[in-house]
């Protein structure tokens, strides 16, 4: 079902019945199905596959463990959305929980940007990366191997960043993900979500049933963050 070669970068334009996506985003639709295509630039490895069908997902889930263990830096950059929105809107010096963290895409540009992150996978060998990096940078990043469903954090952030990881769980687990994490926001923190745009409508639903008063702050295909009030 899938084939593999290296192409190096390449910026999907859109995505229809079948798709091309990078080995970052394979088997869970991540990167180029998830709507931003100005942002959906992937790397290394592509593949040719059907992968909106929904025999795709409940057959070929994708293992994120096994990519970090033989790709460094499996997703690349940081989306720039992402990037200007921290510039613009988060000061200096926040705590942010980063939910699905990986090798550390994310987590890395904002420890590098003086932030204190603390990054969550379920991959060992993406947290093992991710510390790699922060050790040999100095950066005030770390990381803890657990599976989100069951994780509840120590403390609040200023922000929690969801990048591309709530598509892979069950609506009902992203329900009780979002409403765990979102008690762990200071007012005036942000919780940042970036994932497949038919999944929007399921957050918004989610936050607007959280205790608390929350505004969208910036809305597009695939993104949605908000602002706690
Ligand atoms: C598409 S990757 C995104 C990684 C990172 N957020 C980024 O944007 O580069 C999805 C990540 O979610 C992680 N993940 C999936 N389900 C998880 C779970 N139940 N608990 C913890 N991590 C999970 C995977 O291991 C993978 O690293």
């Amino acid at each position: 079902m899938v084939i593999g070669w290296r192409l190096g970068r390449v910026l999907i334009n859109g995505w229809k019945w079948i798709t091309v996506f990078g080995n970052s985003a394979a088997g869970d639709q991540s990167n180029a199905n998830i709507g931003n295509a100005d942002e959906a630039v992937v790397h290394g490895k592509l593949h040719l596959g059907i992968t909106n069908l929904p025999w795709y997902h409940s057959h070929m889930p994708f293992d994120y463990d096994k990519l970090y263990s033989e790709t460094p830096n499996a997703l690349g950059k940081p989306t720039k959305i992402i990037v200007n929105f921290f510039d613009e809107h988060v000061p200096q010096n926040a705590r942010i929980l980063d939910v699905g963290c990986g090798q550390g895409r994310d987590a890395l540009f904002l420890g590098r940007r003086g932030h204190h992150v603390i990054g969550v996978d379920q991959s060992p060998n993406g947290i093992r990366d991710l510390q790699a990096v922060a050790k040999k940078e100095n950066l005030t990043v770390e990381g803890v191997v657990a599976d989100v469903t069951s994780f509840t954090p120590t403390g609040s952030f200023d922000v929690v960043l969801i990048d591309r990881t709530l598509h892979m769980l069950t609506p009902d687990e992203r329900r009780t993900v979002l409403s765990t994490l979102l008690d762990h926001v200071i007012e005036g923190g942000f919780l940042i979500i970036a994932d497949e745009t038919s999944n929007i409508p399921g957050f918004q639903a989610a936050i607007s049933a959280h205790r608390q008063g929350w505004v969208i702050e910036f809305q597009k295909r695939g993104y949605l963050f908000v602002r706690r009030t």
